[in-house]
């Protein structure tokens, strides 16, 4: 599906984004894995986290939806899983794969994991390492990639285990496969990540000890608990809200409020660095809600002016580089962004991804070792370009944000990739006032 955007006049409203995806899956998997039921309130229903869903059901959890986001979990129980009689079809999550992947290990049964194409070209090595030092067998494709199976250990070790690449997804397998073993699991952290496993864990109560190491965190889980089932509150995704946020600032004489979005500060990079961009940006109404904190934002049209982007920022904000680089486009000067090698193994070679998306639309920029700097345009970039979304639904939308205030529309091919992290996306920037269209 091609989708294109045009330059818009300005955008105006008030809207929610959907759940936050890091949420979503981990409120689906705590909920299979609690006695009794969970009730979710605003989970995405996004193809990656709709995924891990029916993986979780394939396993025995079983899962009711009672209204828009709203879905009752019957969870099994630690360790309370079954083995599922198909192959588990992650589409295109590696959240999903790699959190589950952490779950089967210490279920004593055979699972077998596969994708699409993005999926199956993602490394899965940064997982199945820990995962076999505490007892797990994993057998995959070359690099540890998918399709996969993970052959489940019934007596699995607890390690301390300090990560290699700052990764969330990592520490969260490492700490949901230290749920089913005895005593203590660690995961040491050089560098913070997002926190949302451990915060919703000791919801769930779990025992979680967190405390600093360095510049990062020591993270202890004590094994085989009994988790309670509890009612959680999926908040707005700060990822998907970043679309909405810069095509706002980007677009002159623009006013959007988005309510509800989750301010989690190991979330938040993208926000501090459109504030010393000079970003018209406010956070209203802080509050928290079952264990997260979350905001409702103001943002109105500004002229940005150029960064340099800290590379110890990278891991609050690592899905928000495309964005940023689109933000940067429009800005005063050449802003610089580094540190960003992880990008080269998300849904696509991000960095790629957003050097080809900058030359379609004729923005310039030199490439880095691990990083870009790009000449801001001071106002509209050029625009007028093809870009192909290669299965990454971030660059798909970065890229129509860059159309919405370009001097030429900006074409999206593969646009249907939106549906993984932002259903409903074209509707809700139309209703702001977006000019996005279906070409076909
Ligand atoms: C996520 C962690 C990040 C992020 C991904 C979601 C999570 O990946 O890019 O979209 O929910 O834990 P890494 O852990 O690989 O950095």
């Amino acid at each position: 599906m091609k989708l294109s955007a045009s330059r818009a006049a300005k955008l105006e409203g008030t809207v929610s984004v959907p759940g936050d995806k890091s949420v979503s899956h981990r409120a689906l998997i705590l909920g299979a894995l609690a006695a009794g039921t969970t009730n979710i309130r605003g989970l995405l229903e996004g193809d990656d986290v709709l995924c891990t869903k029916d993986a979780l059901a394939a396993m025995g959890a079983k899962f009711t939806r009672t209204g828009e986001g709203a879905w009752r979990a019957e969870g099994r129980g630690v360790g309370g899983l079954s083995e599922p009689t198909q192959v588990l079809d992650l589409g295109n999550s590696g959240t999903g794969t790699r959190l589950l992947m952490g779950v089967v290990a210490v279920h004593a049964f055979t699972s077998f994991f596969s994708g699409d194409a993005s999926l199956n070209s993602r490394p899965m090595r940064r997982v199945s390492d820990p995962l076999r030092k505490m007892g797990a067998q994993i057998v995959a494709r070359s690099g540890d990639r998918l399709p996969l199976a993970v052959i489940g250990t019934p007596e699995p070790v607890p390690i301390s285990y300090t990560l290699p690449v700052p990764s969330a997804q990592v520490k969260s397998a490492i700490l949901l496969a230290g749920l089913g073993a005895p005593g203590e699991t660690t995961v040491i952290e050089p560098e913070p990540t997002r926190d949302h496993t451990e915060r919703m864990l000791t919801r769930f109560g779990a025992k979680v000890r967190v405390t600093p190491e360095g510049k990062g965190r020591r993270i202890t889980i004590t094994g085989q608990p009994e988790l309670v089932p509890g009612n959680i509150h999926v908040p707005g995704d700060p990822s998907s809200a970043a679309f909405v946020m810069v095509a706002a600032l980007l677009v002159p004489g623009s006013d959007v409020r988005i309510l509800g979005v989750g301010t989690n500060p190991l979330r938040t990079g993208l926000f501090d660095c459109l504030r010393e961009m000079g970003a018209d940006l406010t956070i209203e109404n802080l509050r928290e809600q079952e264990g997260e904190p979350l905001a409702d934002l103001r943002v109105r049209g500004s002229n940005l002016r150029a960064i340099d982007v800290p590379p110890e920022r990278a891991p609050s904000m690592i899905d928000e580089y495309p964005i940023l680089a689109v933000a940067a486009a429009a800005a005063k000067g050449t802003t610089r962004m580094t540190g960003l090698a992880e990008l080269k193994v998300k849904e696509s070679d991000r960095l790629s991804a957003i050097s080809r998306g900058l030359t379609a639309c004729g923005v310039k920029f030199t490439e880095m070792a691990d990083g870009l700097a790009i000449e801001g345009c001071n106002g509209p970039a050029p625009g007028g370009g093809l870009v192909d979304a290669k299965l990454d639904h971030r660059i798909a939308m970065a890229f129509l944000v860059l159309g919405l205030a370009a001097k030429a529309p900006v074409t999206v091919d593969g646009a249907e990739t939106i549906t993984t992290s932002f259903p409903g996306f074209t509707d809700l920037m139309g209703k702001l006032g977006a000019p996005i269209q279906t070409l076909g």
